[in-house]
């Protein structure tokens, strides 16, 4: 019998699948969420996960007018048709298919989100990640990160990822200084494809199929994840991804948890719901960007 020492690698097994449910947002943009919903409040540090995709206009024209950010960051990475943002101090950025916005909301954004289209092929992610409390009122700051400038790593035969933020297969992301160190992967397979992922033993991870279908997990006990599903996954410093006779895309995420108290009311996110209410009142009466 041989006993593994502290700290040995072990592969992280899929401990929870969660499906998306359907709503609306902003003005009215349909799109499925599946973080931030009763089934799934939050998986700490992520607060919020939403994909939308629709080729219907009236589905998302309307889009997200102006609307407050506090206290953690935004993500939006698209992979189909573009989104534009303007913010209360006059910043404008296109976000276009394979691109990324990373923004540190801080202590204040008030932005809109609008698509640039009016017809097409509307698709992609906004995911929310928490701050810690000591920087919930830092300066905001805006990462904007175009298509080309996003690498394509090959991880295994028919297995490529692109790496929006971390590291893959000795790749690093464009993203940088995130306080949680996230690992954001697009990760694309071939049909009958294997690979080993690496994650960071002690972060938060958790995968989100959004095409065909993916075994995660070790040989013995690897669970098939369905498109729309996602995957929270047990710690350890790897995951296995198979796929059988279809392709899979998938979203792998993971980052350092922050273990402090998650007191939200829609877009404000803080330590207590005092903060919560003072965040409220400064939008209420206009003095919330200071
Ligand atoms: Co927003």
């Amino acid at each position: 019998m041989t006993h593994e020492p502290a700290g040995a690698s072990e592969e992280r097994r899929v401990v929870r699948v969660v499906r998306g449910r359907p709503t609306r947002d902003g003005a009215g943009v349909r799109l499925t969420r599946v973080i931030g919903t009763p089934e799934l409040d939050h998986l700490d540090p992520f607060l919020l996960l939403d994909e939308f995709k629709s080729d219907r206009p009236d589905d998302y024209v309307a889009g997200f007018p102006d609307h407050p950010h506090r206290g953690f960051e935004t993500v939006t990475y698209m992979l189909a048709g573009a989104m534009v943002h303007r913010d209360h101090v006059g910043h404008r950025g296109e976000l276009a298919a394979g691109g990324v916005q990373w923004m540190t909301a801080g202590r204040g954004i008030v932005h809109s989100e609008m698509p640039r289209q009016t017809d097409g092929l509307l698709w992609g992610f906004q995911l929310w990640i928490n701050l810690p409390a000591r920087l919930k009122m830092t300066a905001p700051r805006y990462q904007d990160i175009p298509p080309e400038r996003v690498p394509e790593v090959s991880l295994a035969p028919g297995v490529r990822a692109r790496v929006l933020a971390g590291e893959a297969g000795g790749v690093r992301g464009p993203v940088e200084g995130i306080v949680t160190e996230p690992l954001y992967l697009d990760v694309r397979m071939d049909p009958d494809a294997r690979a080993v992922l690496s994650l960071p033993r002690g972060h938060t991870a958790f995968a989100y199929v959004y095409e065909g279908a993916v075994a995660l997990g070790p040989a013995d006990a690897a669970r098939a994840v369905h498109a729309g599903e996602l995957a929270v996954l047990s710690d350890g410093d790897r995951v296995s991804a198979t796929t059988g006779a279809g392709p899979a895309r998938f979203l792998l995420l993971a980052a350092a948890p922050l273990r402090e108290p998650v007191a939200r009311y829609g877009p404000l996110v803080m330590t207590t719901p005092e903060e919560v209410a003072q965040a409220v009142e400064e939008y209420r009466r206009g003095t919330f960007l200071g």
